[in-house]
């Protein structure tokens, strides 16, 4: 029996663009580190892990599998679905990584919407972002975005986390049914995804570092999923989404005014039958 399920086939290394990814990023990111690992719990409790140790150089870190993933207010992120029919055990179904630096901007707010519309505009023009942080094709999850802080010895440090459904899978396990980015780009892979999307999610989050969401908050209006629709609070309130504002906080239209979201731990969804 293989890792992904299939019995009598042998697992061919993926071949990950580690080198490119270091190239591409290195100069603008000093001490930067590419690590794959074939199997971990969850690549940004890791990067967690070794915050807590004192290591804070900037690192991305792949996984090709993660056995205990985890998304936003506590939930699981299950990517280890088996691999489609007819693949023979090199190519990874979903791609999960984590970028681990120091990060220092003057206000956070924002950023995980910052992430993902960097995310979403890497991968191609048909995505749309979910507020706050998911990424959505034609109102299915394709990509989800776990942002985790903290300060270590004085130096603020940041885990971005990522998992993108990039071929086919099932609706097993998740709440909402999924997208993947293979209905798009048929012929895309796990390694072509990550070389697509980490060079301009360090940009992107530099670019954050110095100037807040200022810079993208257009960006996230042009691929706001929600806008004009009815949404249900997670708390139960009814309204319309009408954008985000100057720091990225959705704005809720309701029957007693508007409100303003900023948790990330209220979650939004959009009222089912309304459009
Ligand atoms: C969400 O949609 O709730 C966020 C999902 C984030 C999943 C990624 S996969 C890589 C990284 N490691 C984790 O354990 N979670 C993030």
């Amino acid at each position: 029996m293989n890792v992904t399920g299939s019995p009598h086939v042998a697992r061919v290394p993926i071949r990950w663009p580690s080198e490119a990814i270091w190239e591409a990023v290195a100069p603008s990111l000093d001490g930067f580190t590419v690590e794959v690992f074939p199997q971990i719990d969850s690549t940004n409790s890791e990067l967690m892990r070794r915050a807590r140790t004192g290591q804070l150089a900037p690192i991305l870190l792949v996984a090709e599998r993660q056995m205990a993933g985890r998304g936003r207010m506590g939930r699981q992120w299950i990517s280890d679905h088996l691999e489609p029919a007819g693949h023979t055990g090199n190519i990874a179904p979903s791609l999960v990584f984590s970028l681990g630096l120091p990060l220092s901007p003057a206000d956070w707010s924002g950023l995980s919407l910052a992430v993902g519309v960097s995310v979403a505009q890497s991968l191609h023009p048909d995505l749309r972002l979910k507020w706050p942080n998911d990424i959505w094709l034609q109102d299915r999850k394709l990509a989800g975005i776990l942002i985790e802080t903290g300060s270590f010895d004085g130096t603020r440090y940041a885990v971005i986390g990522v998992g993108i459904n990039v071929l086919e899978r099932g609706a097993q396990g998740l709440s909402t049914p999924p997208a993947w980015l293979a209905e798009l780009l048929p012929d895309i892979n796990a390694s072509q995804t990550l070389l697509r999307v980490v060079p301009q999610l360090v940009n992107a989050v530099k670019v954050f570092e110095a100037q807040g969401f200022g810079p993208f908050r257009q960006r996230f209006a042009a691929l706001d999923a929600l806008a004009g629709r009815s949404v249900t609070l997670s708390e139960g309130t009814f309204g319309t989404a009408q954008g985000v504002d100057a720091i990225g906080a959705l704005l809720v239209h309701t029957s007693v005014g508007m409100k303003t979201i900023s948790s990330s731990e209220v979650s939004v969804r959009p009222s089912p039958g309304k459009s």
